[in-house]
């Protein structure tokens, strides 16, 4: 996961950068780099590998200046190697940029930066930014101003640090939506940039925070903040307490809030590596997937408790849409005990984020014993579920803390989706355009969930709305009928309010005698393939007097018109609906439970790894 470091004072910026960028390692990384104006003179030393790596270069070649930024890459766009590393330097040589994030129109800019003769060294998506801001710089343009012009062309969700040898004395941040945040550390004459609280909390406990859209220009002593559209920002200086608990929190009220917002992040670590844009292929080598075993394969179970299951479910739409694998989702506790018809041509799939859950784990032992071919999805590095599967897909998401499982959930949803279109090159049930479309979706999450999150103040306000309520219905419909389940498991373990998810065609058969005055039912109704059928729960609910929020794709008249209250979802490829629907859920439940005073992160007879049956 890509990591960020600056720094601008009268010390040597080198051993700064190099000791920041190692307190951000445990967050895991590919290559490794620095740029410092040495001399009025940008020096770069960068590498594949880790920091030893880079620490070696700079015993080398030793570098040294009072300015410098550096960064640690987990790669997306090119593989990881020297000259994909971060810091990326112009034309000139006169700028230089470090970038989390993924810039969704890279093409298109590359194309368009060609055609005018820019020449690239790289193959990442970052070494449009400097060529970019490279072009707006000139003596009458700042390079602020030059930053602020070249960050309009991008799509995505960015965290960029730019600085020049024409300003050596300025770092240039900025954060776009919420891949990452960025946060300035203030120090007594000189000041810090990283995109993680930990890389400068050695240095300073004075802190500001950059809001999306925000952008800083910081020199020694002086930092000033504004928009994306150059209006100046007041900010608040933070005072970070000492206790590594409140540290680690940074900007956040609680673990899960932080986590929540890391899902930018955690998704573009999820593509990151796994994706080929350029041919429209995944890669997904941990899997141990042969194409004879694509091809023999005649059913896949995936087994998991609790809200692994419900990603499991969305897994079992995709898997048989887009490769035609019939796909059993069983949850772990029944999977163990219900004698499964496994063979030699299934494959069981494990999901779990802890990767200790007794109740996976015995699955995992059960199809073991019945000869199928064992895989996992798991977050927890050399958990049990990783080292006994014979393939596994590591989630990219780094610890979670809080109890409730929020980034956990959605990276195994595109985990999932990678997984389905690679089965579905292997097994030939894909077009190889289809392919190519549905690898290019990918792009888009990190940004798509960003724009989700931005919507936070008015889920807080439906939040409000929901304060008192005793019960709650959730309903959804094909591949966001796990969405449901999903967002009913998220409320009842954090607000304690008793809620259900529910297939909504299964309303009429039963729990639609539930709805009254007093029973709020969350539709979840964005423009997928089940959105008509979903319209017309709306219209249920509402005949038998329930009160109906609905989470439904912007622009969509018709169930403004219709609902209660609208939770705006931003238009989404369908079957990667299911991320962006579950994140105004996930801060549903967060705010109700938040309002209520609750212990969010711990709610009460809750373990994060439950390892007793
Ligand atoms: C999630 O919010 C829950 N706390 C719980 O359902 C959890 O998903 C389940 O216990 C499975 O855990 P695992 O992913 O660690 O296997």
């Amino acid at each position: 996961m890509c990591g960020i470091v600056g720094y601008i004072g009268p010390r040597d910026a080198t051993p700064i950068i190099l000791s920041g960028l190692k307190r951000l390692e445990y967050r895991g990384y590919d290559s490794a780099g620095l740029a410092v104006l040495q001399d009025r003179h940008i020096e770069i030393r960068r590498d594949a590998g880790k920091l030893a790596r880079l620490n070696a270069l700079v015993d080398e070649a030793p570098v040294s200046g009072h300015i410098g930024i550096g960064h640690t890459r987990w790669a997306t766009h090119g593989e990881p190697n020297a000259r994909n590393a971060h810091p990326h330097l112009g034309m000139t040589g006169e700028v230089v940029v470090v970038h989390n994030g993924i810039v969704e129109n890279f093409q298109e800019l590359r194309a368009e930066l060609i055609a005018v003769c820019v020449i690239f060294k790289s193959e990442t998506d970052t070494e449009v930014i400097v060529h970019l801001v490279e072009r707006y710089l000139s003596s009458e343009t700042s390079l602020a101003e030059a930053t602020r012009k070249a960050l309009l062309h991008l799509r995505g969700a960015h965290g960029v640090v730019v600085l020049s040898s024409h300003e050596p004395d300025k770092i240039v941040a900025a954060r776009i939506g919420n891949a990452g945040g960025v946060v300035v550390g203030i120090g007594e004459g000189e000041m810090y940039v990283a995109s993680d609280l930990p890389a400068i909390l050695e240095h300073t406990r004075q802190v500001v925070f950059l809001e999306s859209q925000d952008m800083a220009v910081v020199t020694r002593d002086r930092l000033q903040v504004q928009t994306m559209q150059g209006h100046p920002v007041a900010y608040q200086v933070q005072n970070v307490p000492w206790d590594p608990v409140s540290a680690e929190k940074g900007e956040y009220r609680h673990f899960m809030q932080k986590e929540i917002h890391e899902q930018v992040r955690s998704l573009t670590d999820t593509i990151a590596g796994r994706v080929d844009f350029e041919e429209g292929r995944i890669l997904l080598p941990e899997l141990n997937l042969s194409p004879e075993l694509a091809k023999r394969m005649r059913k896949m179970f995936i087994t998991a408790c609790g809200t692994a299951a419900h990603a499991g479910m969305v897994g079992k739409v995709l898997i048989e849409q887009i490769a035609r694998l019939p796909v059993e989702v069983q949850i772990a506790s029944e999977f163990r005990y219900s004698d499964p018809i496994v063979d030699e041509d299934t494959v069981v799939l494990a999901i779990s984020q802890s990767g200790e859950t007794a109740d996976t784990l015995a699955a995992m032992e059960e199809a073991r014993g019945k000869g199928a071919t064992l895989w996992s999805i798991v977050n927890a590095i050399g958990s049990q579920a990783m080292r006994i599967a014979d393939g596994c897909i590591a989630m990219q998401t780094g610890p979670e803390i809080g109890v409730a499982s929020t980034k956990a959930y959605t990276a195994p949803l595109v985990d999932l989706y990678m997984l389905a279109i690679l089965l579905g090159e292997l097994r030939g049930t894909i077009k190889e355009k289809d392919r190519q479309l549905l690898v290019s979706d990918l792009r888009r999450v990190p940004a798509l969930a960003s724009e989700c999150l931005n919507r936070e103040p008015e889920i807080e306000k439906v939040a409000r709305s929901l304060l008192n309520t005793q019960h709650c219905l959730y309903l959804g419909r094909g591949i966001n009928m796990p969405t449901a389940y999903e967002g009913a498991l998220k409320l009842k373990e954090l607000s304690y309010i008793h809620a259900e998810g529910y297939p909504a065609g299964e309303m009429k058969h039963g729990p639609i005698a539930l709805i009254d005055e007093e029973m709020p039912v969350v539709v979840i109704a964005p423009r997928d393939p089940w959105y008509e059928k979903m319209f017309s729960q709306i219209e249920q609910a509402r005949a038998r007097g329930g009160t109906v929020i609905a989470l439904a794709t912007d622009g969509d008249e018709l169930v403004q018109t219709s609902a209660d209250q609208v939770i705006w979802l931003p238009e989404t490829p369908w079957m990667l609906s299911p991320v962006t629907a579950v994140i105004p859920l996930q801060m549903l439940a967060y705010h109700i439970a938040a309002l209520r005073g609750l212990d969010v992160d711990q709610p009460r007879n809750l373990a994060k790894s439950v390892t007793v049956e």
